[in-house]
């Protein structure tokens, strides 16, 4: 292997802390716990079915279902365990929150306690793990009571805008991490030589302008009036309003659209909509929205609910939902305007227009 001059992550904390001499060291200890758990999770993503721990979790009464009423998939549980083993021991943490546990997770008596609060998905996508598919784990970082004692769940109900840190890996072909701590977004490939994550994507920057778009569209009979005209408008491509064609994507995996989106620009929508009253949007704020908002507007894009911007929320509860649209700057502002602009959805579906395939 010839000798590279890449960064490791430990050298771009330590150097990245240079410029806060006042800094602790507790924050770059609790990133690099994080990492070596995002480590661990990627090498029993990548064994596999030969690792026993594909399909769903199991338990003496059958099978478990998280906060959310979702089926926890075996690697769900693990990968929590994971994040809570690697994190919990070092005396960073006032304490902790995941997407499959009900309540806050106190730090054990046995450890000391620290500054941050700790939140995370430790496995985004994990619907598709079983096709194999590319998934990945989210994590913020906030800061914490400081008090040393059991945090509680308003100590975690803070607006993104907060966030000391935000980041995520990705068990992909390659896995990588990618990180901000609020000073520009930087990824890193993990090298399985070295079992270390190297910098190869320094200062990534969202496209501003893009042709491509990812939703569900199995939703749209449920979708509010501009996000059915904003999909309306890019399907009708270069003879309708836009006089562009547009591409679209679907992996059904979030951290793996943000991802693409941040490589090469895109326009990503789980927007609110009239499926399940009960559920306003599918995704959650505190572990996926929130994260991913910060990393894509520290990378110059936009993170939006589609009427104001994400990171300005101020949750109310530990697993809110909330509706998420966010990439290429141009396109979210887009349809944060559809939103100001009421009524002026026509249905214009092209498949239904003149000379299309369904005309009657
Ligand atoms: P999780 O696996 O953590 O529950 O999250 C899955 C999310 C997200 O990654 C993805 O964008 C969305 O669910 C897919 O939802 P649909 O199945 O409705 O497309
Ligand atoms: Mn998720
Ligand atoms: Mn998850």
């Amino acid at each position: 292997m010839p000798l590279t001059n890449r960064s490791t992550l430990t050298q771009f904390l330590i150097e990245e802390r240079r410029r806060f001499p006042s800094a602790s060291g507790d924050f770059n200890a609790l990133i690099l716990d994080v990492a070596i758990a995002c480590k661990a999770i990627a090498r029993a993503v990548a064994f596999g079915e030969l690792g026993g721990a594909m399909g769903n979790h199991a338990t003496e009464s059958g099978g478990s279902v998280n906060v959310q009423g979702e089926t926890q998939k075996k690697l769900d549980v693990l990968s929590n365990e994971v994040f809570i083993r690697r994190t919990d021991w070092a005396g960073n943490l006032a304490g902790m929150a995941s997407e499959e546990m009900d309540l806050p997770y106190q730090i054990p008596a046995r450890y000391p306690r620290g500054k941050y609060l700790l939140v995370f998905d430790p496995l985004d996508g994990s619907s598709n793990i079983d096709v194999n598919m590319t998934v990945g784990s989210i994590f913020s970082v906030l800061r914490g009571p400081d008090t040393g004692a059991d945090v509680t769940e308003a100590d975690f109900l803070q607006p993104g805008a907060k966030q000391v840190a935000a980041g995520y890996a990705l068990y992909g072909p390659t896995t990588m991490l990618v990180l901000t701590v609020g000073d520009g977004v930087n990824g890193f490939t993990l090298d399985p030589n070295l079992g270390e994550f190297m910098l190869t994507h320094p200062h990534i920057q969202v496209p501003a302008d893009t042709q491509e778009f990812a939703i569900n569209a199995s939703n749209s009979r449920f979708w509010e009036s501009p996000v059915k005209r904003y999909v309306d408008e890019c399907l009708a491509g270069k003879t309708g309003p836009r006089g562009k064609d547009f591409n679209m994507r679907w992996i059904a995996s979030m951290v793996a659209e943000a991802h693409r989106i941040l490589m090469r620009g895109g326009v990503f929508m789980y927007p609110r909509d009239t499926k399940d009253p009960a559920k306003p949007g599918r995704l959650r704020l505190l572990y996926e929205a929130n994260p991913i908002g910060m990393i894509i507007e520290q990378a110059g894009g936009r993170a939006s609910t589609g009427e104001k911007p994400m990171l300005e929320v101020q949750p109310t509860a530990l697993h809110q939902r909330i509706g998420l649209v966010f990439g290429s700057k141009n396109e979210v502002e887009r349809i944060e305007r559809y939103h100001t602009e009421p009524g002026r959805h026509e249905m214009i579906n092209p498949l239904f227009t003149e000379r299309s395939l369904f005309r009657d």
